[in-house]
């Protein structure tokens, strides 16, 4: 359980948990719906694009669906992760919810979806898993929205320097923004090193500040 009253799955291959102890869902929809995906959609009219780095439990998947469907927008996300949590695992991550929120019959959907090798889609919106290496797998391009939620640098450096985010930060859209919870300062310099703009945004309750990377200074 995570302080907002969501719960979390811990790695036991990282020795650590998939989302912020101080609060799951609230990270979640702070980081990467309300400063990432809307942030991004206030750009664009048309169809969203998402993509992201871990797609895990579904957990962001689910709730980036579900604000779409709210704003009537078009969204089609992919996520990449070198496997999904166990079924066992997934399942006592659901049922951990206090109450079963109400995007979790979507967040079920999509994960049945992506256990049987299959896309979910629904009117207006797909959301597609695709198993891999972050640094193997070869990734679309024109996305509006990239949410890069690797573990953090401690567990995982090497998902952190220029060379591992260039090709995430190269799947932009002209007008598409990188959003990730870490705000630490080597990763905001190896992003600026690329040549694309990052700011500090106000961070989830608990931490002070997020990144935000876009390809050009557009407002
Ligand atoms: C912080 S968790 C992501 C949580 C997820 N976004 C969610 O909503 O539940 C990080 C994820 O990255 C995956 N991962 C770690 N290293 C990876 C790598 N080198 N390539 C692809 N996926 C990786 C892990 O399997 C894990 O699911």
């Amino acid at each position: 359980m995570t302080r907002d009253g969501s719960p979390s799955l811990e790695s036991h291959r990282w020795g650590c948990a998939f989302h912020s102890r101080h609060g799951a869902l609230t990270e979640a929809l702070h980081v990467y719906v309300q400063e990432g995906l809307a942030h991004a959609a206030a750009q664009t009219a048309g169809p969203l694009q998402i993509l992201e780095m871990g797609a895990g439990t579904g957990l962001n998947a689910a709730l980036a669906l579900d604000w779409a469907q709210q704003q009537g927008r078009e969204l089609h996300y992919m996520g990449i992760d070198l496997a999904l949590p166990e079924q066992e695992a997934w399942e006592a991550w659901r049922d951990s919810w206090p109450q079963r929120p109400s995007w979790m019959e979507k967040a079920q959907r999509i994960r049945d979806a992506w256990a049987a090798g299959q896309r979910f889609v629904e009117k207006g919106l797909s959301a597609t898993y695709v198993p891999g290496l972050a640094s193997e797998v070869s990734l679309p391009s024109g996305m509006h929205c990239v949410f890069y939620d690797a573990f953090s640098p401690t567990q995982q450096p090497e998902l952190w320097t220029s060379d591992a985010l260039a090709p995430w930060l190269a799947a932009l859209h002209p007008q598409g923004y990188l959003v990730t919870y870490c705000a630490r300062g080597h990763v905001f310099r190896a992003i600026r090193a690329l040549g694309y703009r990052v700011e500090h945004v106000q961070g989830p309750p608990g931490k002070r500040e997020m990144l935000r990377a876009s390809v050009v200074s557009h407002r």
